[in-house]
């Protein structure tokens, strides 16, 4: 079975075959943008690079990123597949490829090299976005009932922050059979349940986004990728749960052994919670955000009272927290 380790390294070595310099990921405190809080997505930090307002060394990268957002704050722990930090992998072109080679890297890396079966995967669009809906349907041979057009919520994507790069999207998505799904007739991509998982985001970034909300096109079109580490593992290894892939099923274990409960009913959404509002704690104080009462501090703080009231729910009443730190850093 692929573990966590191995997706993150296949990612990066398929990436790198195909002619992207690998980038480090950055810190979750945005270096020089005011604008954001945390870093949110992989692309962060190649926003001067999309913008075209910084000299290039390359034209196109690929990154394993610590994102941090808390837009699903209160689906954390509840859903299967929430979280406040996660890892984004990620490709980016800068003025180099664009749609046809983006969306061809996505599907060669998803079924030749993770080998997901074909006739499994969805695939999501900008509602008039034709010239995808023709890529996926006349070059990769995706039926046209599996291609579904969804509006702006859904596929246009950006900017991060107050203004930067943004554009029409297309995901992808795994068909993770019936027993998943709502029962709904309607039940496809673009549903709330947990039938079909959305894995991978492409952006087809053609616009600047000023601070006013007013779009006007690049000086390069890009392209910037996020699929969620979290999510591919959950697919890769075949579990029901992010909480069950090789990683954060180990923190769960190790939260269930100290405190005596069992991976069961409320007891697993309360362990849950634990393990990934302490998992983005430890990793949000390791670059150097702090708890407070103002800005990114008080995101935090607010991460520290959730976890604890449901930390409460499995009998702790004392310090806590903290002793996931050490096991953390060994598993990752
Ligand atoms: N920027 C897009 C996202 O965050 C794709 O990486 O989903």
């Amino acid at each position: 079975m692929l573990k966590v380790r191995d997706l993150r390294d296949s990612f990066i070595s398929y990436f790198r075959d195909s002619g992207h310099q690998i980038v480090p990921s950055s810190s979750l405190v945005p270096k020089d943008d005011p604008t954001l809080l945390f870093t949110t997505a992989g692309m962060v930090q190649f926003k001067p690079m999309f913008a075209g307002t910084v000299d290039l060394a390359y034209t196109r990268a690929a990154s394993v990123q610590k994102c941090f957002r808390t837009s699903d704050l209160e689906n954390v722990g509840k859903t299967k597949r929430h979280c406040t930090f996660f890892e984004m992998l990620g490709n980016f072109s800068f003025g180099d490829y664009f749609k046809k080679e983006a969306i061809e890297f996505a599907w060669e890396y998803s079924t030749a090299i993770i080998k997901f079966p074909r006739e499994r995967i969805w695939i999501s669009i900008y509602e008039d976005d034709d010239e995808a809906f023709d890529l996926w349907r006349g070059r990769i041979g995706i039926p046209a009932e599996k291609i579904v057009r969804l509006g702006k919520a859904d596929n246009f994507w950006g900017p991060a922050g107050d203004s930067g790069a943004c554009g029409l999207c297309s995901e992808l998505y795994l068909d993770r059979g019936p027993e998943f799904g709502c029962g709904s007739p309607d039940c496809k991509p673009g549903c709330d349940c947990e039938r079909f998982l959305e894995y991978w985001k492409l952006v087809f970034n053609q616009y600047y986004q000023d601070t006013a909300g007013a779009l006007s096109p690049l000086p390069r079109t890009g392209i910037d990728t996020g699929m969620g580490l979290e999510r591919l593992s959950t697919l890769v290894q075949n579990v029901d749960s992010i909480y069950e892939t090789d990683e954060l099923r180990q923190v769960a274990e190790f939260i269930c052994r100290e405190r005596g409960v069992k991976y069961e009913g409320v007891n697993a959404q309360c362990v849950n919670i634990l393990v990934e509002h302490g998992r983005a704690l430890t990793f949000a104080i390791s670059d150097g955000a702090y708890p407070s009462n103002e800005g990114r501090g008080y995101v935090l703080r607010r991460i520290i009272r959730r976890a604890l009231r449901y930390a409460r729910m499995i009998g702790v009443h004392e310090p806590f927290l903290h002793k996931i730190v050490d096991p953390l850093v060994s598993i990752m």
